[in-house]
């Protein structure tokens, strides 16, 4: 018997600001039209003033301690990715700590981007199945329109805002994969790309947080490459075919990106979870933000086999197969 990491909750908030596209029309030289023609997104939720990445990370983790049917004292490990902390320490994970009643174990904050849950889950996987955890909180939660230039249409149009969490318990398994929890992750980063996609501030560089940057049709392109090679590599480490997997659970940044990659790597568009259009991109929380929507309305059920992927700043992808 080995140790497997599974899921046991998952939770999910949306701040109740909706901006559409047509909104944003208003202020830049856009169009619905041109947003859903090429990314897929009608709208997004946005923080309210004052609303921080921490309101929207305890409000996820709630839900998911919720559903999980545990109180927040059991929890022995929390991980946050964010790009959007509150501040620039400590870590949001921190406060999370403290709103959920958690005295013991730690929490600290991971930063990947659009890939940080994908890297929280494997970084938690790896505590649980090491035996120092027994209980994981793992939350995606940002703000990035805080850090949009808001008059640039080129990345402005793109983003939203939101936080997803999943509560991970050391469970036994035989080492197959019909092993419920986690199966593989797989992580990568090149750093050659960082001018692609990048925040044009921070403490250490201007003193300011600054606003993303990002070459697009460039960023697209690696996205395709990336995520296909990456779910190949979680298929084979498990010696499955596309056609074992139930769902596919990728990052929401572009709904052709969703499309090229399963059409790259034979998967019916009617079983990749689809929330672009919703939610928009919403970076560290989009995975979450959609499993636990599919989750709640039925579609993933227990013991079928998900996979997760995601692409982001770095650049940074990976991925994790899972049994639920
Ligand atoms: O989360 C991971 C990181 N992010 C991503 O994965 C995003 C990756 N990239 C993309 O999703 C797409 O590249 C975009 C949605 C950003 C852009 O789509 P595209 O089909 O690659 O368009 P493009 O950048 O090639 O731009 C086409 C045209 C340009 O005009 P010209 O040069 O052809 O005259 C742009 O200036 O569309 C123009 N454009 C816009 N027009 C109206 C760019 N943004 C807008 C806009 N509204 N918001």
């Amino acid at each position: 018997m080995i140790a497997r990491s599974q899921i046991i909750g998952c939770g999910s908030y949306l701040p109740a600001r909706l901006v559409t596209n047509a909104e944003l029309a208003a202020k830049v030289d856009t169009s619905d039209e041109w947003i859903v023609e090429r990314s897929g997104i009608r709208q997004r939720h946005i923080a309210a003033d004052g609303e921080m990445t921490s309101d929207l990370a305890i409000a996820a983790a709630t839900r998911a301690l919720q559903a999980a049917g545990i109180s927040g004292s059991a929890v022995d490990l929390i991980i946050l990715a964010t790009a959007t902390p509150d501040n620039t320490f400590p870590a949001t994970a921190t406060k999370v700590q403290r709103a959920i009643g958690m005295k013991h174990g730690f929490a600290f904050d991971i930063q990947a981007v659009c890939s940080g849950f994908v890297y929280a889950l494997s970084i938690a996987d790896n505590f649980i199945k090491s035996g120092q955890v027994q209980t994981a909180l793992v939350i995606g939660a940002e703000t990035f329109s805080r850090i949009l230039d808001w008059t640039d249409r080129t990345t402005s149009v793109l983003f939203g805002d939101g936080a997803g969490a999943v509560v991970l318990r050391a469970g036994r398994g035989k080492g197959s994969s019909q092993d419920r929890g986690i199966l593989s992750t797989h992580l990568h980063s090149d750093g050659t790309h960082h001018d692609l996609l990048y925040v044009d501030g921070g403490p250490s560089s201007t003193q300011t947080v600054g606003h993303l940057r990002m070459e697009g049709r460039e960023v697209f392109r690696h996205a395709v490459i990336n995520l296909a090679a990456v779910v190949g590599e979680a298929l084979s480490a498990n010696d499955l075919k596309a056609s074992d997997i139930d769902w596919v659970v990728p990052h929401q940044a572009n709904r052709r990106i969703i499309e090229g990659t399963a059409k790259k790597l034979g998967f019916p568009m009617d079983r990749m979870v689809m929330t672009v259009e919703w939610h928009a991109n919403t970076s560290a929380a989009s995975i979450p933000l959609a499993l636990t929507e599919a989750v709640g309305d039925g579609r993933i059920k227990p013991g079928q086999l998900i996979l997760l992927e995601a692409m982001g700043g770095g650049f940074t992808w990976g991925s994790a197969l899972v049994r639920m």
